[in-house]
């Protein structure tokens, strides 16, 4: 699969951390964890959430395609207590299992196939030990969010050690039925304001209904679903879809 330069290009990748710091989600993700001895995080990025479960006890795998977010991951505080590899999650084959997965921070939006989507869900399930789970999130298309992914409502100016002031803003591009692409603008300090370093995503939208069916198709045989990081049901106007998937025992 391609990769966004946004998980590649190392000072794009150095912002990561301060503009998604932890929040909510990842309080949700660690009560989702809280019974499970095991845990496998596929596209773990920077591995924020993934350092946090291992220093809470737990024996954690973060996997992800991406080298230079990695690093980062490997050189957190409690890096060294998790297991890093370098994979993709649509053809990772470990030979061992795990009481709970997660792909976290929208890492699902990234699959644009259906091919892809289901290779990835059933990575999940052939990793998970009957009566293990799976729990990821996608963003909600019914409350269209592309909408407000525009410099006046985005933009943010973040401090990074040893860089300076960065100044970031989305600029969204097109809709074309589930596809949303936008550009992300990156301001560095001494660089113009005419030449920002510039990276073009395509994330999928995908329906609470297709993503059942995917979920179906990998094995996974009964869901529920959150809408939001309070953990409230799927509402038309909630901003995520949580599944939390089980494998049957
Ligand atoms: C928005 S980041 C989320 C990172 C992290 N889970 C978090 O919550 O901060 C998306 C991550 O998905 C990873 N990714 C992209 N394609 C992937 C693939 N095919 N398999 C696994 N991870 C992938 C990227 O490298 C990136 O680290």
């Amino acid at each position: 699969m391609k990769l966004d330069a946004i998980y590649q290009n190392r000072d794009l990748v150095a912002l990561y951390d301060a503009l998604n710091p932890a929040g909510a989600d990842t309080a949700f993700y660690e009560n989702m964890a809280k019974d499970a001895r095991s845990v496998l995080d596929i596209g773990c990025g920077t591995g924020l959430l993934t350092a946090r479960l291992a220093q809470q006890g737990k024996d954690v795998t973060g996997i992800d395609p991406a080298a230079e977010m990695l690093a980062i991951a490997r050189q957190r505080p409690a890096g060294e207590l998790v297991t890093w590899h370098q994979n993709d999650a649509t053809s990772l084959q470990l030979g061992r299992k795990f009481d709970l997965v997660i792909m976290t921070g929208h890492v699902f939006q990234v699959f644009q196939s259906n091919e892809d989507a289901l290779a990835a869900l059933t990575t999940a399930f052939n990793h998970l030990c009957p009566g293990g789970k799976l729990v990821f999130d996608s963003r909600n298309p019914k409350v269209c969010g592309w909408k407000n992914w525009i410099p006046q409502k985005t933009r943010k100016t973040v401090s990074i050690t040893n860089i300076g002031d960065v100044t970031v803003e989305h600029d969204l591009k097109s809709v074309q039925g589930e596809y949303v692409t936008f550009e992300t603008r990156h301001y560095f300090p001494g660089t113009s304001t005419a030449s920002p370093l510039i990276n073009q995503s395509t994330l999928r939208f995908q329906n609470q209904e297709s993503i059942a069916n995917l979920l179906a198709n990998a094995g996974f045989s009964t869901v529920t679903w959150r809408g939001n990081w309070d953990g409230e049901p799927v509402r038309d106007n909630s901003p995520e879809l949580i599944a939390v998937a089980h494998r049957a025992s």
